[in-house]
């Protein structure tokens, strides 16, 4: 009986002392490394035969980012022109665009140009910022395809808006705008002459469908 515990008490001491001795600061036995080493390669790991030697890449010249959609027209004074003649708004003009239109204007743009368009915001009231045009200005022709441009590049003081908004975001922008503009002109809301036109055209086409119906 007293030989067992003799045993028994060795034991337990060895067993202590072995678990002290392991090197923490080494990667302990490792039963299949498979489990633990993977076959592919390591996010930024470092291999030869890579450019770099990084498994990292730099993507391909000229990919984009999915999601992205490209812009065709250049930061240039001839890309502005392009853009102010040619870009249209590819959204239907709806109360949900007009409106969100409205709330992004007021969150990024009124700041400077004030809630009305005419270039008076509370920068400018608080004279922290000069130089800003009313949408009306008789010297500048704001177009749907300008004020697009404007928000993708900035232009002189004014900053880029293309990282903070989406496409959508920035067409529901320009819509506000037009509105805003035909507002200092004195004009018909420029939405509402768009939805009238619209509604024409929907007219003509039913016109035509009923009229194609009773030919047959
Ligand atoms: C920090 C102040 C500031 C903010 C904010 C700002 N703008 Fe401007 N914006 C300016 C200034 C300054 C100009 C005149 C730039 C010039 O002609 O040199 C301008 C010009 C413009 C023009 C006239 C472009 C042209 O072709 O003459 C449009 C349209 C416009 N801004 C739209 C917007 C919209 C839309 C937003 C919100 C997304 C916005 N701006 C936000 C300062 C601002």
């Amino acid at each position: 009986m007293k030989r067992l515990a003799n045993i028994g008490i060795t034991l337990i001491v060895t067993i202590v002392m072995v678990s002290c001795w392991t090197d923490n600061k080494k990667p302990n036995f490792q039963y299949m490394p498979n489990m633990y080493e993977p076959v592919g390669y390591k996010t930024y790991g470092e291999y030869i035969g890579f450019p770099r030697e990084m498994e990292a890449m730099l993507p391909v010249s000229g990919s984009i980012p999915r999601g992205w959609i490209p812009y065709g027209y250049k930061n240039t004074l001839e890309g502005k022109i392009l853009a102010t003649q040619e870009l249209k708004i590819p959204i239907k003009v709806t109360e949900d665009n007009l409106s969100k239109g409205k709330e992004l204007y007021t969150i990024f743009c009124s700041v400077c140009h004030g809630d009305k368009g005419d270039g008076q915001g509370i920068l400018v009231k608080r004279e922290k910022f000069l130089g800003i045009p009313g949408f009306n200005d008789q010297g500048r022709n704001i177009t749907e395809g300008d004020i697009y441009h404007v928000m993708m590049y900035g232009l002189n003081s004014m900053g880029s808006y293309a990282s903070q908004t989406s496409e959508e975001d920035r067409w529901q922008i320009a819509m506000h705008v037009l509105d805003l503009k035909s507002n200092l002109n004195g004009e018909p809301l420029w939405s509402s002459i768009q939805k009238k036109s619209a509604d024409n055209e929907e007219v003509i086409v039913s016109d035509e469908k009923n009229a194609s119906n009773e030919a047959h």
